[in-house]
């Protein structure tokens, strides 16, 4: 499974950058850092050599299309984010016969990830810790995601996206998601583990011990 960050922090990304295949972002996201979002999106792209998800800021299905176009022109490795509307699929139908890599985002159910596919999207990016937010299970929408792109061989690979844990991770890899893309938090619990770190201190101990 490929992992990505789910941030606009530069800090953050330079310090897993090492892992990363690749990044997303959000207005959000975006408006947290405080910072241009074509400035932000260009430096992201000078540190991580994968697939860089930048989100439309517009509406209508043209207005998605001019303003992904010029997106995609920032760096080769932009993903134009839409959100899962009409308009949005209609756009992310006209940007993907342009060559442009397609995310689309804010999915909700496995019909409007159908439908995505059917747009011709690069990417499809269903909200997890959204649905956990609301009482309903997120990851079932992965299983059931996974399951329709298997059964009719979709390209479109299933982006895990809103996660908050790592058992988020995990079980989207159990699953076989392609992408899952996450907060710093939960990749920096990822690493850990209450006995690696009781663990190293006996070795570092021990050595301390060795004859010299
Ligand atoms: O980038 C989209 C998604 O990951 C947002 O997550 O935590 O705001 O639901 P969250």
């Amino acid at each position: 499974m490929k992992l990505f960050i789910d941030t606009a922090e530069i800090e953050e990304i330079r310090k897993y950058a090492f892992i990363l295949d690749g990044v997303t972002t959000n207005p959000t996201l975006i408006m947290k850092s405080g910072r241009k979002f074509e400035d932000v999106i260009q430096e992201i792209c000078k540190i991580v050599d994968g697939p860089i998800s930048a989100e439309v800021t517009t509406l209508t299905a043209p207005e998605m299309i001019d303003q992904g176009t010029k997106l995609a022109k920032i760096h080769k490795n932009v993903v134009v984010k839409v959100p899962c509307t009409i308009e949005g699929l209609k756009a992310c139908k006209e940007l993907s016969k342009k060559g442009i890599k397609v995310n689309v985002t804010l999915v909700f159910s496995a019909n409007q990830a159908l439908l995505a596919a059917k747009s011709g999207a690069f990417v499809v990016s269903p909200f997890i810790g959204r649905l956990d937010d609301i009482g309903q299970t997120g990851l079932d929408l992965i299983e059931e995601i996974v399951k329709i792109y298997k059964n009719y061989n979709y390209k479109t690979q299933v982006l895990v996206a809103s996660v908050r844990n790592p058992i988020h991770v995990k079980v989207a890899g159990e699953i076989g998601a392609d992408i899952c893309t996450c907060p710093a938090a939960v990749i920096d619990a990822m690493f850990k583990h209450a006995l690696t770190d009781v663990g190293l201190q006996k070795f570092m101990d021990d050595a301390k011990k060795v004859k010299k």
